[in-house]
């Protein structure tokens, strides 16, 4: 009955403390030293090796360390049958809000340009673009998606959602399914991606996204690197057809050191920190589920492993 943590290339020691401090009698365990695997009952994990959770025959509860789980997903090997967990967690979207409110306002504010005028002794005042007369559209409308919208919102931006499926939020002008993207795309001038990954979601910020938003229009990729063509980005970048890109997320991390994203004068690489997991808020979820898979009650924030999310 023992919890295994499966943290490649990272100490357990913070997450381990604290789910002992909680439930001081749990056996918690650091992998890749987890003793016998038919003793494992709980992982929590971040990128585990695949085929990894197929050894331990008594999983109930596989949990993931941060919002998304196409992490664990992705493994052809996942035993299907054990029940998948997220994080939700208010101070991640907290965060992640606050990183997409700094993106757009350092666009509005053409930050970037007075960092260069900056190193240059350059005095060039800009005329800044007005949160009223801007649309910002945000693909994804889970928990980090929506905090994400009303802070926009209360801004003063104007603020569109839209998500593959699911309801509308009252109040806010949303656009559901495939066959109200190009509606949801045609005033937006920042478009923001928080989608979970998935097989519809993959490639979705590509030319034909592109080519739908207004022209000159701004992009912010908080999600995964996937979701991006990076060719499309590079090549709607350089014909102006947008006019900048903030990215936090990327296909391969950390960033090579030659790829191109870092030379562009107007992309924003930033390493995979809009929201960072933070143990000491979200190990009482983890604990409480613990507590819930042995009394055999229902899990908080299980995922439906055919929505992906
Ligand atoms: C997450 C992340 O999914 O950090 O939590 O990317």
């Amino acid at each position: 009955m023992a919890i295994l943590i499966i943290h490649p290339g990272k100490k357990a020691t913070s997450w381990k403390k604290r789910i002992l401090a909680m439930e001081p009698v749990a056996d918690v365990r650091e992998w890749p030293d987890g003793g016998d695997p038919d003793e494992i009952e709980f992982v929590l994990t971040w990128n585990h090796p695949h085929g990894e959770l197929a050894r331990y025959k008594h999983l109930k509860c596989i949990a993931s360390m941060g919002a998304g789980v196409d992490h664990i997903l992705n493994d052809p090997e996942l035993p299907r049958n054990v029940p998948v967990t997220r994080i939700v967690d208010r101070s991640m979207a907290q965060s992640m809000s606050e990183y997409v409110v700094m993106c757009v306002l350092n666009w509005c504010r053409q930050t970037r340009d007075y960092y260069r005028n900056e190193s240059g002794h350059l005095w060039g005042p800009k005329i800044p673009k007005l949160a009223r007369k801007e649309c910002v559209g945000i693909m994804g409308l889970g928990f980090l998606g929506e905090f994400t919208a009303w802070r926009l919102d209360a801004l003063g931006f104007q603020v569109r959602g839209w998500r593959n499926n699911g309801k509308r939020i009252a109040g806010m002008e949303t656009f559901c399914g495939q066959q109200e993207m190009a509606p949801f795309l045609e005033k937006v001038t920042v478009l923001v991606c928080m989608l979970p990954l998935t097989p519809e979601t993959r490639g979705i910020l590509n030319h034909r996204t592109f080519a739908r938003l207004k022209p000159g229009a701004f992009v912010i990729n908080v999600a995964r690197g996937e979701h991006l063509n990076e060719t499309d980005l590079l090549e709607s970048l350089n014909a102006g057809q947008l006019s900048g890109a903030c990215l936090d997320v990327f296909q391969t991390e950390p960033l090579p050191e030659d790829h191109p994203f870092w030379q562009h004068p107007d992309i924003t690489v930033t390493p995979h920190i809009s929201s960072l997991t933070n143990p000491a808020e979200v190990v009482p979820q983890i604990v409480e589920n613990y507590r819930r898979m042995l009394s055999e009650k229902p899990l908080l924030n299980q995922v439906d492993p055919r929505k992906g999310y």
